[in-house]
């Protein structure tokens, strides 16, 4: 099945399907497609038509190309229309009933080695195996949307899914031009269980009142080089659905700690809060824009100003030449009344301050993480007094440059989120729910992160990591953030995270 020519049927003309039709059309395949509301199929044949023509009117195909496009989609009546497809993808709605006797009708028709899909993005793939008389040529086939821009679709193992299916699966969507990854049937299969960290560590930080939800964007998003934030990204998807993912995924997972969802969803889930659609989320949306919280503003940095920089910083150099730029003068002496500046990995400021007997009340900590040319994130003890905070805010947001004030949290933001994404990252190539290359290639095209999360963690360093895991537990005492032994293993022995276990 390696030519682009097989016969691929689409059941379910919605959002998805209509762009899975255009896909594989375009890709050289013959695509026939059905859906069981009246005209349905028909909206999205002219849809498909219309995205095609687009394409050909700007160039981007030519014409010729466009029309063989065209005359591949066959529009169908009825099921019994897809009976001469190799490869039937399900994109009906997300109801395990109506899902099994959809595939049951489809096994009545179809050719014996044909294989059906399921596009389902929540449900158990082998429930709807279960089923059907032949489960082994039953499997997920989960794209993103929009399909044709997202070049990535996990390809879903169930139990009883042979590993021709899979092959073929990934053989025919690699034809397309995407990425095929290759996941077990596991709640949220590879890039929704990936993408949990973001969530669940931003609505802790936002629990503890160590910053506000835009503060926690804005870090987020510029300095550590996301597109969006947890809370932005909430706002867009709605939280009448992502509230229900996390729901879902924390009860398939057993009630695992790291999924556990926060308790400030649910008030805010009965007040219609849901984001973009219903005008107000997180944010407020003004003529579909969102309206953001104001930046801090920037005091003047006092005359005579001292600032004594801890000589362990990561950064102590660019530290002192920002002291010394904003006009504060530099000492050896932590002892007087000078400002001083920490840099701590994985512990708060508080804890910073006992360990090496500093006066809290002088103390900001500054996060090394993201690097300083990046927002910078200025940390406060919960006894920091306001003239030291606005001589720190003075040197740092000198310039103009953007600074996010927070309160005190092991981890700062970067160093908590990133951590979490890297263990649960770790935890899913620990479980062989996919290989390491799958992970980092679903993360980068289905998240659309910046790297790869074990790939991150071997930039920020594992030893760091699990540093900043190990401290969160000792904190907090909360078993979410205990480290993958896939982790603990590799740092423990000095390799890279993306280390698979050796073939034996
Ligand atoms: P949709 O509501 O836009 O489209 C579903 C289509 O299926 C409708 O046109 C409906 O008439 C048709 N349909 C319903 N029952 C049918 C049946 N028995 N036989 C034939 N057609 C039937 O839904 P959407 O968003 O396209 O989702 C489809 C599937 O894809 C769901 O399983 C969903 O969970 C999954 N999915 C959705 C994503 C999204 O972003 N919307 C992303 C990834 C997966």
């Amino acid at each position: 099945m390696s030519q682009n020519n097989q016969v691929i049927g689409v059941i379910g003309a919605g959002a998805m399907g209509r762009g899975i039709i255009q896909l594989f059309a375009q890709a050289g395949h013959e695509v026939r497609f059905f859906d069981a509301a009246e005209g349905a199929a028909e909206q999205a044949g002219d849809f498909v038509t219309g995205m095609v023509q687009r394409g050909a009117d700007k160039g981007r195909i030519s014409q010729e190309d466009a029309d063989a496009t065209k005359a591949r989609l066959i529009l169908c009546k009825e099921v019994p229309d897809l009976a001469s497809c190799n490869v039937v993808v399900e994109a009906i709605v997300e109801n395990i009933d109506i899902k099994q006797k959809v595939f049951a009708s489809l096994e009545e028709i179809v050719d014996a080695d044909a294989i059906l899909a399921s596009n389902t993005s929540s449900l158990v793939v082998t429930e709807i195996a279960a089923k059907c008389k032949k489960p082994e040529r039953v499997a997920g086939l989960h794209f993103f949307n929009p399909v044709p821009l997202m070049k990535v679709a996990e390809v879903i193992s169930a139990v009883k899914t042979s590993s021709e299916t899979i092959a073929t699966l990934k053989q025919v969507v690699e034809g397309t031009g995407h990425r095929a990854v290759v996941a077990a049937d596991q709640p949220g299969f590879l890039v929704n269980h990936a993408g949990r960290g973001l969530y669940t560590e931003g609505l802790r930080i936002l629990e503890e009142q160590v910053a506000s939800h835009a503060d926690v964007d804005r870090v987020m998003r510029e300095a550590a080089g996301f597109r969006m934030g947890p809370f932005e990204l909430m706002d867009l998807t709605g939280l009448d659905v992502s509230g229900k993912v996390m729901e879902s995924i924390y009860e398939q997972f057993q009630q695992e700690p790291r999924f556990r969802p926060s308790s400030l969803i649910p008030p805010r889930m009965s007040a219609g809060l849901f984001g973009r659609k219903t005008g107000e989320g997180w944010y407020r949306y003004e003529d579909n824009q969102k309206v953001d919280q104001e930046e801090l503003s920037i005091p003047a940095l006092l005359a005579g100003a001292q600032v004594w920089v801890d000589p362990d910083a990561d950064q102590a150099d660019e530290l002192k030449s920002l002291a010394t730029a904003a006009g504060a003068t530099l000492t050896d002496d932590a002892e007087g009344g000078a400002l001083i500046i920490v840099q701590p990995w994985g512990i708060d400021a508080t804890q910073a301050c006992a360990e090496r007997e500093l006066d809290p009340v002088r103390t900001v900590a500054v996060d090394p993480l993201p690097g300083l040319d990046k927002r910078r994130t200025l940390m406060l003890t919960p006894v920091t007094s306001a003239a030291m905070k606005d001589a720190a805010l003075a040197i740092l947001g000198n310039n103009g440059h953007a600074v996010t004030v927070i309160n005190d949290s092991p981890g700062f933001i970067v160093q908590r989120v990133l951590a979490t994404i890297v263990n649960i990252a770790a935890n899913i190539a620990q479980r062989g729910i996919a290989t390491v290359a799958d992970i980092e290639d679903s993360v980068k095209l289905g998240l659309g992160y910046p790297n790869g999360p074990l790939a991150w963690g071997d930039m920020v360093g594992g030893e760091r990591i699990l540093d900043i895991l190990d401290s969160m537990q000792a904190v907090t005492g909360d078993p979410r953030y205990r480290s993958s032994q896939w982790l603990r293993r590799r740092v423990l022995l000095g390799q890279s995270l993306l280390t698979e276990e050796a073939q034996r």
